[in-house]
């Protein structure tokens, strides 16, 4: 069996990956010691560059691996596509260019969420759209071996919907099944996520590297 390894300390994102790779017959595992490893900062322009960037310094942890990581956020169209790279801690009173991006900083999802309705105040729902991004890398011994990106469209409400997901998801419409991502079941939400779009690219290439 192949294996790849995540890099991420979050145990539902690791669930996530596990339970759809074993369809494929690759085995999930996590970096050993994750927690003890100096934070990557996070502080390219581009989800790719985040990713990138987090996959190669981990993958440095485990000589001959396949590491994974993640970078993933909102990017509103009427906001010029933020928040963009800066969706967990868009609250952060610091975050006009002049400070450095730190990764340990997030900011909470009620303060992003009041943000982002705040910056739209005015603006018509047919210009509300905006995407959720989610880009993964894989990478051995430093070098990126590919980079899977997984985008989901919606529309931004003007007040949160839902009780279910985390982050942007109470604001963020998703025409295609007329619901919110925090009206939808765990199932709902890898079947039509960005980040189950960029898993099941992942997976493919995963299935025609076989070694
Ligand atoms: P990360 O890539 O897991 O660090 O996510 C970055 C930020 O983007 C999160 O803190 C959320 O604010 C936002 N985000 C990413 N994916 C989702 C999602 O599926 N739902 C809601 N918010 C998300």
């Amino acid at each position: 069996m192949r294996r790849i390894l995540i890099a991420t300390s979050n145990a539902g994102k690791l669930r996530d990956f596990a339970g759809a790779a074993m369809v494929h017959g690759i085995e999930i595992g996590g970096i050993p010691n994750f927690n003890s490893l100096p934070l990557v900062v996070e502080d390219g322009s581009t989800f790719e560059e985040n990713a990138r960037k987090k996959a190669e310094e981990y993958s440095l942890h485990a000589p001959g691996e396949i590491v994974v990581a993640d970078d993933s956020g909102l990017e509103v169209d009427a906001l010029k596509g933020a928040p963009g790279v800066h969706s967990a801690r868009y609250a952060a009173p610091d975050l006009d260019g002049t400070e450095p991006h730190l990764a340990d900083a997030n900011t909470d999802d009620e303060a992003n969420n009041a943000r982002v309705l705040r910056e739209l105040t005015g603006i018509p729902t047919e210009k509300r759209t905006g995407r959720f991004v989610c880009v993964l890398a894989a990478a051995r011994d430093g070098t990126t071996l590919g980079t899977f990106r997984g985008t989901a469209e919606g529309i931004i409400l003007d007040a949160p919907r839902g009780k279910n997901g985390f982050g942007y998801d109470p604001l963020f419409y998703f025409p295609q099944i007329g619901k919110t991502f925090a009206e939808l079941s765990a199932e709902e939400k890898s079947k039509y996520s960005h980040r189950g779009a960029a898993l099941r690219k992942l997976l493919e290439w995963c299935d025609g590297a076989r070694p």
